[in-house]
């Protein structure tokens, strides 16, 4: 099987490659969470076009499941391509929005693979690099550079590398769940979520905000840590406002947030947020989108 495309058309080719070799799970809903299959998928070469997802090489994949109005994550080693083919060129296509929201998506997984509770060295050492090559190259990859599309490319797989091993938290939650309801793209719910998220998370997060903001090129020299956790913060929404990103989600309406607040805190990514969330603070967070 060849996969070419965004995260959504390799995570079709992951979930199709599961179920020929696993055609007891053809329900697809029974392979959510860890998913029990017994066999790899079809031998699989993965072409991502977008500068976001790394599904080309992590070991999920994400499922809407329409009726329910829900975004299901499966987790499976048995669904990683066999190859992958990672080339800049392939996503040179990609309009500006696109290159800026994925761009954002990738983000969002080097900061939360970076502060995740299963967070270590290892995995540290890729995501923080993929967050300087972000602060790096997304501006100039939203402007059709080739050097910015290069770092992007490397960037979003750099940091799948990490964050497959380590996971996320509840900025991908919440996306996924306005992703389900909204039809918001993915990247855009992630970069409306992921500074929100930060300044939820930053009490929990020891040192890691200072060097996120050493990545984003700011001189933390005599700053508390308040101030540069604060600079990190800062930071990310700078470039999403510079890429265009929106703020706001008008769509979002008063009557939906028990739903969404609910379906995001059941959400496969959630357990791994350095600091559990209350249902009340899902709440507060998504008011900020308002
Ligand atoms: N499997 C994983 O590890 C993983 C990780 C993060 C997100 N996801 C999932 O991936 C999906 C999002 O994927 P995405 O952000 O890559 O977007 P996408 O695959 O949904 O694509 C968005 C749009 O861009 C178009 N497009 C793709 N490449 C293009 C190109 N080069 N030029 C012009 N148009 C192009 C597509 O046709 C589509 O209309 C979500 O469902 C998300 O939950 C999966
Ligand atoms: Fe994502």
């Amino acid at each position: 099987m060849i996969t070419i495309g965004g995260g959504s058309s390799m995570d079709t080719g992951k979930g199709i490659g599961i179920i020929i070799n696993n055609p007891e799970f053809y329900d697809v809903r029974s392979l959510e969470g860890l998913s029990p299959t017994k066999n790899r998928t079809v031998f699989t070469i993965a072409v991502p076009t977008t500068g976001g997802t790394g599904a080309e090489s992590t070991i999920n994949y994400v499922v809407t499941d329409v009726e329910k109005r829900r975004k299901f994550v499966c987790v499976d080693p048995n669904d990683i391509p066999d190859i992958a083919i990672v080339d800049p060129d392939m996503m040179a296509s990609m309009p500006k929005g696109l290159t800026a929201s994925t761009g954002m998506d990738a983000l969002t997984h080097a900061i939360e693979g970076y502060t995740t509770k299963a967070a270590w060295e290892l995995a540290d050492v890729l995501n923080l690099e993929a967050i300087q090559l972000i602060a790096k190259n997304l501006r100039k990859a939203v402007e059709n550079d080739p050097d910015g599309r290069e770092g992007m490319a490397l960037a979003q797989y750099v940091t799948a590398m990490a964050y497959s091993n380590v996971g996320l938290g509840i900025a991908h939650s919440m996306a996924h769940t306005l992703g389900a309801v909204y039809d918001t793209p993915h990247g855009v719910a992630c970069a409306m979520m992921l500074p929100i998220v930060m300044e939820f998370n930053q009490e929990y997060t020891g040192e890691k905000f200072k060097a996120i903001a050493e990545a984003f090129g700011v001189d933390t020299t005599g700053m508390s840590q308040a101030e540069y956790r604060k600079a990190a913060i800062d930071a990310v929404r700078q470039l999403s406002v510079d890429v265009g990103i929106p703020t706001k989600l008008e769509k979002l309406k008063e009557e939906d947030l028990p739903f969404l607040c609910e379906s995001a805190a059941a959400d496969a990514c959630a357990p791994g947020n350095p600091r559990p969330a209350t249902i009340e603070q899902f709440e507060e967070m998504f008011r900020k989108l308002m």
